[in-house]
C-alpha cells in the first residue's frame, strides 16, 4: 500500500476529488481528516471510508478562516498524532463562472463585486496559504511531508467568465513554486494538480445540491472518444479517479523527488494543442 501508516488531511473532502481522494487514500493505508464546509457531507465521506474498512474523522471548517484551518490541524494531530499529507484541495468558482458549461447564471465581468472577488481569492488562494502554514509545523516535528495543492486547468488556459477563478489558480502554482524553494530543507514537498477533465459536476451545480460523485463526461451520457474535446481517444470517459490517482501520486513516496510543479492531470492532450484551428484530420493523415 502506498500510504501506510501515513495521515491525511483533505480539504473539502465532502464531494467531488476530495471525496475520491479520501476513500483512495484510505484504501492505500491512510488515516484521513475530511475536511469540508458542510458538515452532513464531510459525515458521508468518512461512513464510505468506514465502509471500506478505512480509517476516517470528520472536521468542519470554511478554509477561508486561518483559525478554522490551524483547529482541522489541531484536531487532526489529536485523533492520529502526526500529520504526513496535507491536501488542500477546496476550492469555488466565481458568480457566474463558465456559464456555457453551467448554463447558469450569467455575470458580466464589471457587475462583479469586490465581495465577489474577495470570496473566491479566500478560498481558493488565502485557503491553500492557510493550510500549507498550519501543516508545516507539525510536518517539520514529523520529519517531513507533502503538501498537494487543487489548482485547475483555469490556471493555465483561459475559460470564459473565470477571471478570477483563473487568477486564484495561477496564484496556487506561484504559491507552490516559491513554497517547494523554502520547504525542501525540512523534507516538505509541495505541489499542484491542474485537473482538466473527468471533474466534478457538483462544482457548478449549487451549495446543497446532492453529491453526484462521477465525473461531468460519465454523467453527460453515452461516451463517445470520437466527438470528445480529448485528443486521447480513450474507450471510457476520464473519471474523479484519474485525478485523484494523481493526487496519490504526488502524496506518496513514489514521488519523492517531486516538488514545486504544478501537474496538469487527466488532462488527455488538451493542453497540447495549438491556440489556432486547424484541420487535426488532416494533419494527422
Ligand atoms: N469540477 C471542476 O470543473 C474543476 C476543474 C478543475 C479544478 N477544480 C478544482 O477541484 C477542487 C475540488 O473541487 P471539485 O471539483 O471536487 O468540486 P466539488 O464542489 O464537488 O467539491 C468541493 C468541496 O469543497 C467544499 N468546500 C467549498 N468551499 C469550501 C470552504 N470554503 N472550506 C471547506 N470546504 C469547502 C464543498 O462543500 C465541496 O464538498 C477545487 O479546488 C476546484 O477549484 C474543479
Amino acid at each position: 500500500m502506498r500510504l501506510d501508516g501515513k495521515v491525511a488531511l483533505i480539504t473539502g473532502a465532502g464531494s467531488g476529488l476530495g471525496r475520491e481522494s479520501a476513500q483512495l487514500f484510505a484504501a492505500e493505508g491512510a488515516r484521513v481528516a475530511v475536511v469540508d464546509i458542510d458538515a452532513e457531507r464531510a459525515e458521508h465521506t468518512v461512513q464510505l471510508v468506514e465502509r471500506q474498512g478505512g480509517t476516517a474523522c470528520a472536521i468542519v471548517a470554511d478554509v477561508a478562516d486561518e483559525a478554522a484551518v490551524t483547529r482541522s490541524v489541531e484536531t487532526t494531530l489529536g485523533a492520529f498524532g502526526k500529520l504526513d499529507i496535507m491536501f488542500a484541495n477546496a476550492g469555488i468558482i466565481s458568480r457566474g463562472g463558465v456559464p456555457t458549461v453551467a448554463g447558469g447564471e450569467q455575470v458580466e465581468f464589471q457587475d462583479l463585486t469586490d465581495a465577489d472577488w474577495q470570496r473566491v481569492v479566500s478560498v481558493n488562494l488565502s485557503g491553500v496559504f492557510y493550510c500549507a502554514k498550519a501543516a508545516v509545523p507539525a510536518m517539520r516535528r514529523n520529519g517531513g511531508g507533502t503538501i498537494v495543492a487543487t489548482s485547475s486547468a483555469a490556471s493555465l488556459v483561459a475559460y470564459p467568465a473565470a477571471a478570477i477563478y483563473s487568477a486564484t489558480k495561477a496564484g496556487v502554482n506561484g504559491l507552490v513554486r516559491g513554497l517547494s524553494l523554502d520547504l525542501g530543507k525540512y523534507g516538505i514537498r509541495v505541489n499542484a494538480i491542474a485537473p482538466t477533465h473527468g471533474m466534478s459536476p457538483n462544482f457548478l451545480a449549487p451549495t446543497g445540491a446532492p453529491v453526484v460523485g462521477r465525473s461531468y463526461e460519465e454523467v453527460a451520457g453515452p461516451w463517445d472518444p470520437a466527438v470528445s474535446p480529448i485528443p486521447l481517444k480513450l474507450n471510457r470517459p476520464p473519471s474523479l479517479r484519474d485525478n485523484a490517482n494523481v493526487a496519490l501520486f504526488l502524496a506518496s513516496d513514489e514521488s519523492a523527488y517531486l516538488s514545486g510543479l504544478t501537474v496538469p492531470t487527466t488532462d488527455g492532450g488538451t493542453l497540447s494543442r495549438v491556440a489556432m484551428a486547424f484541420d487535426e484530420d488532416a494533419a494527422a493523415s
